[in-house]
């Protein structure tokens, strides 16, 4: 082993992380923040927007038969990457029906699931004045089940929404762009840190 080797500093590893947005809207604030994260994230890592449109509701029956396409198709991105980052939005003070279901139907088979060890990462946006954080907090609980490891800090809360994106949804607000950035690269070092090797 080399010096540089030794002292952990070769060169970092690509990194390929499935995301998805908590909102099925077209003009969904938490889709262009999803968006913007493909444009900021650090040059290594490479977000690969996944679609949750056709997940039906979670039903045991129809699992039983076999995952629908969607669903499968929503497995193998998060299988098949080394994190998964949610921009999801905060509905009644709680996690969207949408975003619960997908991660829902995710979980399973419980222990085995794709989320089992997977570093996740969740962002919010929110024109209100909270920043979805009481939602965030209530879906890292989903998380503790799953024995997905939720990166703690920095998070991505943003308020006031319509006031950072422009009418075609790109964020322009360059302090949160820069704070988006920061915690993107944050995420690469945690999926480092906590995250399998594929
Ligand atoms: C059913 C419902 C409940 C909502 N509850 C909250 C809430 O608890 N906190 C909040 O900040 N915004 C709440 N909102 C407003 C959403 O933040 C807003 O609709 C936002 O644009 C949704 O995200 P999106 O733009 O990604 O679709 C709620 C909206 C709906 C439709």
């Amino acid at each position: 082993m080399n010096a540089a080797a030794l002292a952990g500093e070769g060169p970092q590893r690509a990194l390929e992380v499935a995301g998805f947005a908590g909102s099925l809207r077209a003009a969904s604030f938490n889709r262009s923040l999803l968006r913007a994260a493909v444009e900021l994230a650090p040059e290594r890592m490479t977000i690969v927007i996944a679609d949750i449109a056709e997940i039906p509701p979670y039903n045991a029956d129809v699992e039983a038969q076999g995952d629908p396409e969607p669903v499968a198709a929503f497995k193998r991105a998060i299988a098949a990457a080394d994190g998964l980052l949610i921009a999801t939005p905060e509905y009644n003070l709680g996690v969207p029906g949408v975003t619960k279901n997908a991660i829902d139907w995710a979980s399973r088979p419980p222990r085995k699931s794709v989320l089992d060890g997977k570093p996740v990462a969740l962002m919010g946006a929110t024109p209100g004045m909270g920043g979805t954080a009481r939602g965030q907090s209530q879906l890292r609980q989903a998380f503790v089940f799953t024995n997905s490891y939720a990166m703690p800090q920095p998070e991505v809360l943003v308020r006031r929404a319509s006031e950072l994106f422009d009418t075609e949804g790109r964020l322009v607000d360059e302090p949160t762009r820069e704070h988006v950035a920061k915690f993107l690269a944050a995420f690469a070092d945690w999926i480092d840190r906590v995250g399998e090797r594929r």
